[in-house]
C-alpha cells in the first residue's frame, strides 16, 4: 500500500493515475463534496472491494447550488475528512480549488433531458445540469474503471448513468444502498444542521416513508394513501413537503399505483433544512 496523497490539480491527479495504470491497477473513483459520513465512507468500501486503487473527490461544487440555497454554510472540514479517507484506505484525495474546475472564461454545461427534469429537476431548476457537468468533469479528469454514487440521491445516479451512455464516457457506474441511522435517517451532510429537538422530529421521515410503502406494496391507488403520508408529514412538524411521488425507478416519472420497479421519493423540509429519501416499492 502506498501512501496516502492529496492532489488539487488536474494535472497532478492524471500523473498519479497513469502511475497507477503503469502498475497494472484498476482505479475506482468516489466523488463527494466532503463532509463525509458513514453514507460516504461505504461508497469507498465498495470502491475498496472492485479496485486496487480507490481515488475520493472533494469538491463543493457551485453550479449545483441555487441562489437561495446553502453554498457558502455548505459544512467544510477538510481534516476531518481526510482522517476517516485514510482511515477506510482510500490512496488518493482530488480536491481542486474553484478555479482549478472552472478556470476564467468556463462556458460548458452538460445537460441531461427527460429524467432531470421532475422531482429534484422539478424543486431546483439547474440542478442536476450542475451536478451533471462537474460528474462528467471529473469522469474524464480521472478516467476510473468504476465510480461509485448513492442510491440515496436516486434521480442523481439515474441522471449519471443517462450521461455516461449517452456521451460514450468509458466508465461502469456503481450504485450503493442508502445508509441510514440507527432510526432509519438516512445519513446527510445536511443532518448536521438539524438542532437536537429538529433531529428527533425528522425520525418521523423514515417511519412515514415505512408505512406508506408497506401500503403501497398492495398495488392500491398511490393518490390517496400519499395524501395521508403528506397529512402525517406536516402533523409531526415538516414545513414544506416538495414531493411524495411513487415514481417508476427507469423513467422517474409518476405512477397511478406500485408495480414491478417502483420507488418512493420525498423531499421535506425540517425549518430550513431540505431532507431527501427514497425508499424501493416492488
Ligand atoms: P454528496 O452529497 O457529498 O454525496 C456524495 C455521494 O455520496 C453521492 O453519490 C451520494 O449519493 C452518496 N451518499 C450520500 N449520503 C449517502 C447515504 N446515506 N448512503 C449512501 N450514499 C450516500 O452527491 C453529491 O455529493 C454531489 O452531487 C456530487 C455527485 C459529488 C457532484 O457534485
Amino acid at each position: 500500500m502506498g501512501q496516502f496523497e492529496i492532489v488539487r490539480t488536474v494535472a497532478d491527479l492524471r500523473a498519479q493515475v497513469a502511475q497507477y495504470r503503469r502498475s497494472g491497477a484498476s482505479v475506482g473513483l468516489v466523488p463527494t463534496m466532503g463532509a463525509l459520513h458513514d453514507g460516504h465512507l461505504t461508497l469507498v468500501r465498495s470502491a475498496k472491494l472492485d479496485n486496487a486503487r480507490v481515488i475520493a473527490t472533494i469538491f463543493v461544487n457551485p453550479k449545483q447550488f441555487g441562489p437561495t440555497e446553502d453554498l457558502s454554510r455548505y459544512p467544510r472540514d477538510e481534516a476531518a475528512d481526510v482522517a476517516m479517507l485514510k482511515e477506510v484506505g482510500a490512496d488518493l484525495l482530488f480536491a481542486p480549488d474553484l478555479g482549478e474546475m472552472y478556470p476564467e472564461g468556463f462556458s460548458t454545461s452538460v445537460s441531461v433531458g427527460g429524467i432531470s427534469q421532475h422531482l429534484e429537476g422539478a424543486s431546483r431548476l439547474q440542478f442536476f445540469n450542475g451536478v451533471a457537468t462537474v460528474v462528467s468533469k471529473l469522469l474524464l479528469q480521472a478516467v476510473p474503471d468504476r465510480a461509485y454514487f448513492g442510491e440515496k440521491d436516486f434521480q442523481q445516479l439515474q441522471v449519471v448513468r443517462r450521461m455516461v451512455r449517452d456521451l460514450n464516457i468509458p466508465v461502469t457506474i456503481v450504485a450503493v444502498p442508502t445508509i441510514r441511522e440507527a432510526d432509519g435517517l438516512a445519513m446527510s451532510s445536511r443532518n448536521r444542521y438539524l438542532s437536537p429537538a429538529q433531529r428527533k422530529m425528522a425520525s418521523a421521515l423514515p417511519q412515514i416513508m415505512h408505512d406508506t410503502v408497506t401500503e403501497l406494496r398492495g398495488g392500491s391507488v398511490a393518490a390517496p394513501i400519499i395524501a395521508n403520508a403528506k397529512g402525517r408529514l406536516h402533523k409531526a412538524g415538516f414545513d414544506r413537503v416538495d414531493y411524495l411521488e411513487l415514481c417508476d425507478e427507469a423513467t422517474l416519472q409518476p405512477i397511478p399505483a406500485a408495480r414491478a420497479s417502483s420507488r418512493l421519493f420525498v423531499a421535506a423540509y425540517v425549518g430550513a433544512t431540505r431532507l431527501i429519501d427514497n425508499w424501493q416499492v416492488i
